[in-house]
């Protein structure tokens, strides 16, 4: 009853199926003001008389101080710059399911960050369902799926030796009735990430168990290990990305994230209605920085050289990583995740406490800040309980350094007062 068979991709007719009835009104109308502002605007360009009483904001008086509302689909300059770094970064071009040149500006929506594209993205699939979880996950993502309508059930992705068990995944996705799968990787917390089989076998799983794969890849090109991948790849017709510029161009208060899809009536066309009455527009001065920033990487790309500027980031995360990495050995932690040695991505580490430790992490770490030592998230808030989370994205290398003796003193005083 729900599915509408005229849809000509598997992904518009599943997200369809799993839309409250208010949204598909949404995303099937067409909203008035745009298109007469659209229209009105290419007039406006070639006959100077033309006059437009169709804009919603205030123009002429102090026109130096003037920002216009952008496209709800965001800067078709940075759409396009977008899309050719994806398409570059995750080698997109020729892949089965995509188009042949790879992606262009109508796959990519631009949003207020990564956590509005997700917002967005679970008001479509998870009102009244039960949306999978990847363990371990983003605390945030409980309440953007609640928010929606939602239930998240968390969905053990790995077993003890860190493969995945296809299977067990599996028995609870059928047994949950659970009809799309949040997935995250490079991973926060942990930095973990996928081996293309397994993102082949994932993209297997949801075609058995007709999914919609929702996968967060905010820190796709920071990897330390082999290549980027991206879940479009390997599973273009259930895939929806959501992304950002936050984390990989250390710009989280510019608010501009994206989501992709390989099919361009939902990032082109269902998302900017939906993004409409979420933020009317994504920030038109983020955008701009972006733009600045994407024109030198997808120069770098497109003539045949690393992206300067995430490659400079990379580096010197990569060094901050290896630094926090021995201090928290030398005191006694042992790295949580797949990579007992080092992380493979993404912006932090999981540190298991050292044993002796009787108190669990959020004492631990509240001791250390009632100390006024250092901070960390304890990790049970991500599903690792017993570990703690240290984000060296945002330590100086400085600052690493002299981690090593706060945390001997938070040590010292277990030592006494265990
Ligand atoms: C996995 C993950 N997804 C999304 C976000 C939010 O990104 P944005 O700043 O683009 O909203 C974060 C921020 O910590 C994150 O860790």
């Amino acid at each position: 009853m729900n599915d509408h068979p005229e849809f000509p991709s598997a992904l518009l007719r599943k997200v369809w199926s799993l839309m409250p009835e208010g949204i598909r009104q949404t995303v099937s109308s067409e909203p008035i003001i745009p298109a007469i502002a659209a229209r009105a605007k290419t007039i406006a360009a070639s006959r100077p008389d033309f006059i437009r009483s169709d804009q919603g904001q205030v123009v002429g008086i102090f026109p130096e101080k003037e920002i216009f509302y952008g496209p709800s689909a965001g800067l078709e300059e940075l759409r396009d710059l977008v899309a050719r770094f994806w398409t570059n970064a995750y080698n997109l071009k020729g892949k089965p399911g995509l188009p042949p040149h790879g992606l262009d500006k109508r796959h990519v929506a631009i949003v207020s960050g990564a956590t509005e594209g997700l917002s967005i993205v679970m008001h479509l699939v998870a009102f009244g369902r039960n949306v999978g979880l990847m363990s371990l996950f983003w605390s945030n993502y409980k309440g953007i799926i609640r928010n929606a309508g939602g239930n998240p059930v968390v969905v053990p992705l790995f077993d003890a030796e860190y493969k995945i068990d296809f299977k067990k995944a599996e028995n609870l996705i059928r047994e949950k009735e659970i009809t799309s799968l949040l997935i995250n990787f490079p991973n926060n917390p942990s930095g973990d990430i996928l081996s293309d089989e397994e993102m082949a076998g994932l993209a297997g799983l949801a075609d058995d168990l007709d999914l919609v794969l929702i996968s967060d890849e905010v820190y796709n090109f920071i990897r330390y290990k082999g290549d980027p991948q991206s879940m479009l790849a390997f599973a273009p017709e259930r895939t929806i990305v959501v992304s950002s510029a936050s984390k990989e161009y250390l710009i989280p208060g510019a608010r501009v994230g994206y989501v992709l899809s390989a099919d361009e009536t939902f990032a082109g066309s269902w998302m900017p209605k939906m993004i409409r009455s979420f933020s009317s527009s994504p920030n038109v001065l983020g955008q701009r920085v972006l733009v600045d920033i994407l024109k030198e990487e997808v120069s770098d790309f497109e003539n045949g050289r690393a992206p300067r500027i995430i490659t400079e980031v990379k580096k010197e995360l990569e060094e901050r990583c290896r630094l926090i990495i021995s201090v928290l050995r030398d005191k006694g932690f042992s790295l949580a995740g797949r990579d007992e040695d080092f992380p493979s991505g993404a912006i932090s580490v999981l540190a298991r406490l050292p044993e002796w430790i009787k108190v669990d992490d959020k004492a631990f770490v509240d001791k250390a800040m009632e100390l006024e030592k250092f901070s960390a998230i304890p990790a049970s808030v991500f599903g690792a309980p017993g570990c703690l989370r240290f984000g060296y994205a945002g330590m100086p290398r400085e600052d690493i350094g002299r981690l090593s003796r706060h945390l001997q003193d938070v040590l010292d005083y277990y030592r006494k007062n265990q």
